[in-house]
Parts: C-alpha cells; structure tokens; sequence
C-alpha cells in the first residue's frame, strides 16, 4: 500500500507531475453571470473508475484550483490557504481521505437556509447550495442530491451529520 505521506506530498506540493492529463476545459466560460471562473472540465473519466491515486490526482490538479477560487472569492482571508484539509480534515491521511471527515456537523431537520434570519447564516447557506455544492457535483460528475430518493451528492458529500441526528438512508 502507498503512503499516504509520500502521496500527500508528491500531489500536494507539486501540482504537476501526478499521473492527470492536462484538461482543457471544452467548454469556454461564456457570460458566467455571476460568477468569474471559468467552466470547470467534466471528469475526463468517471469519478467511479479512478482509483485512489487518480481521485487525489483529480483533486490536486481540477477540484482544488476550481474550489480555492470559489471560496476565496467568499472570504479571501479566511481561505488565504485553501487545499484539502479545508474538506478533508487535518487528519486526512489518517482516514485514507474519506468523506466526510468532521467538517461542521450539520443537522438535516434544520439546514442553514439562504432565508435565514441570521445574515451570516443566510450567506453561507447560500454560497455553499448556490456555489459549492453545484460546483463540486459538477467536479465530480455527480448527479444532485434528491430527497425522494436519498441518492445523490450534496451537503453531507462534505459535511458530517449533527450528532444525535437521524442518518440519510
Ligand atoms: C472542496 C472540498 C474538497 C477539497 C478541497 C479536496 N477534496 Fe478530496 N474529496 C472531496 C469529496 C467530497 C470527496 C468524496 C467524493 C465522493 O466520492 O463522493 C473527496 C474524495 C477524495 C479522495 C477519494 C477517497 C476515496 O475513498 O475514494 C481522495 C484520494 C481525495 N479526495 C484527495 C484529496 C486531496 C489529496 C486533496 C488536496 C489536493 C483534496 N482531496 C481536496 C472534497 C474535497
Ligand atoms: C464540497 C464540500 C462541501 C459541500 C458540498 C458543502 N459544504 Fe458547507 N462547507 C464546506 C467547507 C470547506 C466549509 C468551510 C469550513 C471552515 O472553514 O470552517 C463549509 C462551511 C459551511 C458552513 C459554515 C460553517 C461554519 O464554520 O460557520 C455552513 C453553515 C455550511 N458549510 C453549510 C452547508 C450546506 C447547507 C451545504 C449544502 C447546501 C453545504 N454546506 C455543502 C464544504 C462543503
């Protein structure tokens, strides 16, 4: 089995070299609204068929660059050093980079909304459903969560679950 470490520092620290052919994105960012980065590239192979050097090569190279814009472009400061222990945790490694990984436990019977009362919460709420969670379904080749059936990705892809807190079937 490889290293976590060896793997960490060869994706993490140099971007280049780590097995991802260069993706070009195909479609061109055109009149975004909104939003100033450009069309992130489909998975040029299913998330499903990578295995687990190709998904951190993946992340390294395509979900991190795209995400670190988004979420910089939200708070600059805060997210000055944004990479993966931002989604996976600092104990990554340890939990061979499976999701989630204790990033704030949300409680699916009260979701932050973007209409809530709180303008805080009302901003995340809706940076993380009208930005993130599209942006990383998308990175993934995801289809969206849908509550009828359960399946899907969406806010507990990232977050975990509150304690105390019925789990999604
Ligand atoms: C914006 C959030 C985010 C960031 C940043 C991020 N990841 Fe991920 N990563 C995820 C999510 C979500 C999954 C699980 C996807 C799925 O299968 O549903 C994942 C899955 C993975 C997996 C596959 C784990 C498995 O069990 O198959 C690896 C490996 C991985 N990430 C490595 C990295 C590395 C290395 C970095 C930094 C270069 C990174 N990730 C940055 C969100 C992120
Ligand atoms: C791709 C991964 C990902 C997805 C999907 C995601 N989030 Fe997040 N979320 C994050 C990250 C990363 C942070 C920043 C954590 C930090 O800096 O403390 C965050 C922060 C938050 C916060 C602020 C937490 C705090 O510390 O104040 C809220 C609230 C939140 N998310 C709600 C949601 C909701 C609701 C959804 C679904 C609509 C969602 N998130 C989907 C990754 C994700």
């Amino acid at each position: 089995m490889r290293s976590g470490h060896v793997f960490l520092t060869s994706c993490l620290f140099t971007l280049v070299g780590c097995g991802e052919p260069a993706q070009t994105p195909d479609v061109p960012a055109s009149g975004g609204g909104e939003s100033a980065a450009p069309v992130q590239p489909s998975p040029a192979k299913a998330w499903a068929d990578r295995n687990f050097d190709e998904r951190g090569d993946y992340m390294a190279k395509v979900v991190v660059p795209a995400m670190k814009d988004l979420f910089q472009r939200f708070d600059a400061a805060r997210f000055a050093d944004f990479g993966c222990v931002d989604c996976h945790g600092p104990n990554a490694q340890e939990v061979r980079f499976h999701m989630p990984n204790g990033l704030h436990p949300l409680d699916p019977r009260a979701m932050p909304m973007a209409n809530a009362a709180d303008p805080e919460v009302a901003r995340w709420a809706r940076f993380m459903s009208e930005e993130v969670k599209p942006r990383m379904t998308e990175l993934l080749g995801a289809t969206a969560f849908d509550p009828t059936t359960g399946q899907g990705f969406g806010c507990f892809g990232c977050h975990a679950m509150a304690p105390g807190t019925v789990p999604a079937p």
